[in-house]
């Protein structure tokens, strides 16, 4: 089975991505995550893509699609894939389209995750990552532990927070998905694949949402 995941910045994509690839065996493919992958390790795209990524823009659809196509020709999964963060354009969602269709898979089901933007950027300002094992905290639900040690990895490590994660990028990050990605709910919509689940409710109650989508 393969998912997109769907939501404005904050709207729990990779928390719920996680979930689904402890309690499925899935494979998640963030293209967040691996642009941030490429900022550390230095290589010339992660250097071209720094500046975009903390003003909140989108990278260009060539860098991401590239990307995909990367991880999609070099696992083979049983479980399936999970598309968190990707597709983010219409041409993003034609090429993944494309792809699956060339490795002879098909796009199951889109989730779109639906939160109010006020909530949006309350939880990603207060949202924090180990820097050891990438947990997700947050000062709403899951403050950062007094001593420092990670409930996930066990090491005292510190806790960082996203170069993006400020008003100013937040901002942009909001005009960007309005603008550029929301079109996709529609489009999805369309083609009978997309299902809305309420993001503002618990955790919880959200991967059960999904999970009924999915059965
Ligand atoms: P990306 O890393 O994909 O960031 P994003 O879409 O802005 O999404 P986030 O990771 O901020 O949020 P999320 O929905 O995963 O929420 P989370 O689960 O963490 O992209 C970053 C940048 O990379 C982009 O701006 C762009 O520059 C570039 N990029 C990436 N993909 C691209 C593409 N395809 N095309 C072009 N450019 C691309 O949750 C947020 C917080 O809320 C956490 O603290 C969490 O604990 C908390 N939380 C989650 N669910 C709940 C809940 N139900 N109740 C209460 N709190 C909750």
């Amino acid at each position: 089975m393969n998912i997109i995941l769907l939501g404005p910045p904050g709207a729990g994509k990779g928390t719920q991505a996680r979930r689904l690839v402890e309690d499925r065996q899935m494979i998640q493919l963030s293209t967040g995550d691996m642009l941030r992958a490429a900022r550390t390790s230095g290589t010339d795209m992660g250097k071209r893509v720094a500046a975009v990524m903390d003003r909140g823009e989108l990278v260009t659809d060539e860098i991401v699609i590239g990307l995909i196509r990367e991880h999609l020709t070099n696992d083979q999964p049983a479980a399936g894939y999970i598309f968190d963060g990707f597709p983010r354009t219409l041409a993003q969602a034609d090429a993944l389209g494309n792809l699956l269709a060339e490795l002879g898979e098909n796009l199951d089901r889109v989730i779109e995750m639906r939160v109010d933007d006020e909530v949006l950027v309350a939880r990603i300002t207060a949202r924090s990552t180990c820097k050891n094992c990438g947990e997700v905290y947050n000062d709403a639900t899951k403050s950062i532990p007094a001593d420092h040690v990670c409930t996930n990895c066990g090491e005292k490590t510190e806790f960082i927070r996203r170069a993006d994660d400020n008003a100013d990028s937040l901002k942009t990050r909001l005009l960007a998905y309005y603008k550029q990605t929301s079109p996709l709910v529609g489009y999805y919509y369309a083609r009978g694949d997309l299902t809305s689940v309420d993001g503002l409710a618990s955790m919880e109650d959200v991967a059960a949402q999904i999970k009924k989508a999915l059965a």
